[in-house]
Formats: structure tokens, C-alpha cells, sequence
């Protein structure tokens, strides 16, 4: 048996997965984020310990002869977060979240530093970790100065499991401290954050062996056998590894909170003027290539929630095929964009507003935004050189046809849409655990999910999406100056 456990940002999910991969039982904890400023986000790393006690111990209640023939533990995490520990392993200060822009000056700096893009194979975003600890040097010192180890957050909970400083390439590549090329720590790159080796920590691949769970946690949890740890990795590195996203020309797009648009990798060929991220994957010599933007459902939870109706009536007043893009625009930049922008000023709009526009219209329109940011998005992949042909479509807003349709035919790609089921990020890890503890062939173990239809674009439509995409394109500059 094994346990996926993904470290998400408003909760923790425990998977429990036969050698097979096939899910037992899942558990979850929530826990909350602190905003104790405005573009402050912050989460206290012992959240994340209770969360594990409370899931572990609803699996071994629920399941427990299951619960005690676990032989490893892969780990997923929101990625970014600055967990800072003393010599003694005691938190400094709450975690710095991906989310958090606090430090968008020091961010700035770093992007402009000689090299730090070309080692880092990416722009220094806000959100990523090195920045947040030249805040804290400039306005925490007193804890600056008492840094032993930056943690990444699953890290962090690695450091509780197994007592040992371990990291993975895939979580690591969004710090700006690493080679991503040569997926190990760069020592360029820590003396630009004024950071050093020492407080980095050991770094192993997401499906090797970091070490394994402590003899005490064994001896609360009643499992006798050693229990591996998995390197685990990043969260949209381990969600692919979850549906099997991993060889060069795999890819998916997931229309989650945020959308994110991803393509495998077997070479490192970044390209970070198009604000695509390029990061380890979590399986060694591979990388990916993902585009990111910030609001995708998170679009129409903002519309349910001013037109008073459920995300699932609003959607659902649109079940038929498509028919052509509406005459309203609307730009999902509801948290300011990532890809391709980099801007984290700039705010959304609806343009082309008429006496007779609707709530279906505004509903259509927001769909539609949210797929023209992707297509964007693929735009700017394909800028890299990379080429994807036939993707997964994972994510809540998979569930609407009306939204997949308009989606494949604006990306112009046909979209495969697994059966239901449960093939995150907690599963990705728990295949990492297999992979840690069997050392079995990666593609036995990551398989992809079994496929319920393709979605394929509306080739009598694909010109007129095309064309709306190129209006919806030319409104960025201009919202841009209107707002600044
Ligand atoms: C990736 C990113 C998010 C976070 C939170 O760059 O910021 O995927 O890991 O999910």
C-alpha cells in the first residue's frame, strides 16, 4: 500500500493506493490562509502537521489493515512557499505563499540581475521563493540572520516525517535558486538572494527515495514495515505524473481555480521572455513547459456569486454545441496574469456590454476569455518550439461541454476528457511512492486515465474564434493604459 499526500493551498488530501495504483481511500483536512496585509499571504507550517495527523488517522480508522501495509509516502505541495527553519528546525515565521506579492520590488531586481533568468530558466515572479527572502532580509533581519534551511512546504512536512532536509528538482525549480538546466542548486543564483548552499537542502529526484517515516510516527501509526518517502515534487509536476504526463509531446490543460496549460519535456529549452515556466518534472531528465493564468473557474465563481446562481446553473444554461463567439469580450485578469503578461497590475473587463446582453451572454463570455487566455498560453509554448497535438482536459470547468468546446476550437486542438475519477496531484504522488519503493518502470506506473471522449474542435468554426482571440488580443495593451 501507499499514500499520496498533496499539500494544497486550502487543504491536505491523503490517497491510499494499492501497488497497482489503484485507489483504496481518500481523507481530507482543511486549513486556512492568513491575509494579515493586503498581498499578504501566509500559512502556519503547523497547520500542515495537524492535518496529517487528522488524515493518517482517518485512514487507519476507515482502513486499517490497508493503513498498516504502507511501505511509502509520496509527497505534492503548492509550490513557491518560504519555510523558514533555525539550526534547531523550529519555524521562524509563518510560510510565505505562492500568492503572496509582498515582494514584487525585490522580485523585480532579482529578474534584472546578470544571468538569473538564463540559470534560472525562468522570470523571478513575485510568487516564486527567492524574493520573498530578500524581504525578509530587508524587513525581517533579526529572522534573516537566524536562517538555517528554506523549505519548500511539503519539504517542510518531509522534515516531520523523516527528520530529513531533503528537496526535490521539480518543487525546487520555482525557487530561482536552481540550475534548471542542470537541475541542481546553483551557487550563482543563491549569491544573487544573498543566500547560501548550507541552507538549501538535499535534493533528490520526485520518484527516488528522500529517507524514510521516523520509528515514532511508525510506532503512533501502527505500521510496522520501513516506509519509504518519495522526493514527491511540485504540484503541477505530481498532478502529471497523475495522469501520466511525462514523455516529450504529453500534455494537459486544466481548468481549475487557475488554468494551466502544460506540455513534457525530454530537453531543458526555456524561454522565459514569454513568461512560460520552465521547471523540472518530477521524473528524472524530463522537464515541462507550462503556461499559468491565475483565474480560470475562479472567472465564473466571481459571476455566480454577482448574478446569484451556482457556478453549475450558469453553466448549465449553456449545455448545447457552440454556435460562434459572443460580441461581448471579456479578460480574466481578475488577480492581475501570469502567462504571457507578467503583470500583476493589470485587472479584467467585459467590453461590447449591450441593453439586451444577458446573464447566458456574460456566462458565455467568460468561458470564452478564459479560453483565449489559454490559447495565449499555447501561443506562447509553441513560441519555445513546443508543439502539442492531442491534450488531456482535467480541471471542475472539464464538466461543462459548452466550455471544452469552445475551448478545443479556439486552441484548435482536439481534447481528450478522462473518465470520472480521482487522478490529481495526491495520486501523482502516491506513484511516486510506488516508483521510490519498487524502482518498477515509470511508464507501468504512470499510466494515463482511460479516455471517455474527445472533444473535437468545430472545424466550421475555428476561423471565427480565431478571429475573436486576435480582438480579444488587442484589448491588452489599451486595458492596460487605461488602468495604469
Ligand atoms: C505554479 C504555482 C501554483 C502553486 C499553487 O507555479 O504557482 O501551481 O503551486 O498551486
Amino acid at each position: 500500500m501507499y499514500i499520496g499526500l498533496d499539500l494544497g493551498t486550502s487543504g491536505l488530501r491523503a490517497l491510499l493506493a494499492d501497488e497497482a495504483g489503484a485507489i483504496v481511500a481518500t481523507a481530507d483536512a482543511a486549513y486556512s490562509v492568513a491575509n494579515p496585509h493586503p498581498g499578504w499571504s501566509e500559512q502556519d507550517p503547523s497547520d500542515w502537521i495537524e492535518a496529517c495527523q487528522a488524515v493518517m488517522a482517518e485512514l487507519k480508522a476507515t482502513h486499517p489493515a490497508e493503513f498498516g501495509a504502507v511501505r511509502g509516502i509520496g509527497l505534492s505541495g503548492h509550490m513557491h512557499g518560504a519555510t523558514l527553519v533555525d539550526a534547531a528546525g523550529q519555524v521562524l515565521r509563518p510560510c510565505i505563499l505562492w500568492n503572496d506579492t509582498r515582494s514584487a520590488v525585490q522580485a523585480a531586481v532579482l529578474d534584472a540581475a546578470p544571468n538569473v533568468r538564463g540559470l534560472s530558466g525562468n522570470i523571478v515572479f513575485p510568487g516564486f521563493t527567492a524574493p520573498k527572502l530578500t524581504w525578509v532580509e530587508e524587513n525581517e533581519p533579526e529572522i534573516f540572520a537566524k536562517v538555517a534551511k528554506v523549505l519548500l512546504p511539503k519539504d517542510y512536512l518531509r522534515l516531520w516525517l523523516t527528520g530529513e532536509y531533503v528537496g526535490d528538482m521539480s518543487d525546487s525549480a520555482g525557487t530561482s535558486w536552481l540550475d534548471v538546466g542542470k537541475r541542481d542548486w546553483s551557487e550563482a543564483l543563491l549569491d544573487a538572494g544573498h543566500m547560501r548552499l548550507d541552507q538549501m537542502p538535499r535534493l533528490v529526484e520526485g520518484s527516488e527515495s528522500s529517507g524514510y517515516v521516523r520509528d515514532q510516527l511508525r510506532a503512533d501509526w501502527g505500521i510496522t514495515g520501513t516506509v519509504t518517502v518519495a522526493g514527491g515534487g511540485g504540484d503541477n509536476a505530481v498532478a502529471a505524473c497523475g495522469v501520466g504526463c511525462f514523455r516529450d509531446g504529453d500534455g494537459f490543460v486544466s481548468l481549475g481555480t487557475s488554468g494551466v496549460l502544460l506540455a513534457a519535456k525530454n530537453t531543458f529549452a526555456p524561454d522565459p521572455a514569454t513568461a512560460v515556466h520552465t521547471f523540472c518534472h518530477a521524473v528524472p531528465d524530463t522537464w515541462y513547459q507550462m503556461g499559468v493564468i491565475l483565474a480560470a473557474t475562479d472567472c465564473l465563481n466571481w459571476l455566480s456569486r454577482l448574478l446569484g446562481r451556482s457556478p453549475a446553473e450558469l453553466a448549465g444554461k449553456l449545455d448545447g454545441p457552440i454556435s460562434g463567439p459572443s460580441s461581448t469580450l471579456f479578460q480574466p485578469y481578475l488577480s492581475g496574469e501570469r502567462t504571457p503578461h507578467n503583470d500583476s497590475a493589470v485587472r479584467g473587463s467585459f467590453v461590447g456590454l449591450d441593453v439586451a446582453t444577458s446573464p447566458e451572454d456574460l456566462t458565455q463570455a467568460v468561458m470564452e476569455g478564459v479560453s483565449f487566455a489559454l490559447r495565449d498560453n499555447l501561443d506562447a509554448l509553441k513560441a519555445t518550439g513546443t508543439n502539442l497535438s492531442q491534450i488531456l482536459a482535467i480541471g471542475g470547468g472539464a464538466q461543462s461541454r459548452f466550455w471544452l468546446e469552445t475551448l478545443a476550437t479556439t486552441l484548435n486542438l482536439p481534447l481528450d476528457l478522462p473518465e470520472k475519477g480521482d487522478f490529481g496531484a495526491a495520486l501523482g504522488a502516491a506513484r511516486l511512492a510506488i516508483a521510490a519503493d519498487t524502482g518498477a518502470e515509470l511508464s507501468t506506473i504512470m499510466t494515463t486515465p482511460k479516455v471517455a471522449e474527445t472533444i473535437v474542435p468545430r472545424a466550421d468554426l475555428v476561423d471565427r474564434y480565431s478571429e475573436s482571440h486576435a480582438r480579444y488580443r488587442a484589448l491588452y495593451p489599451n486595458i492596460k493604459a487605461a488602468l495604469s
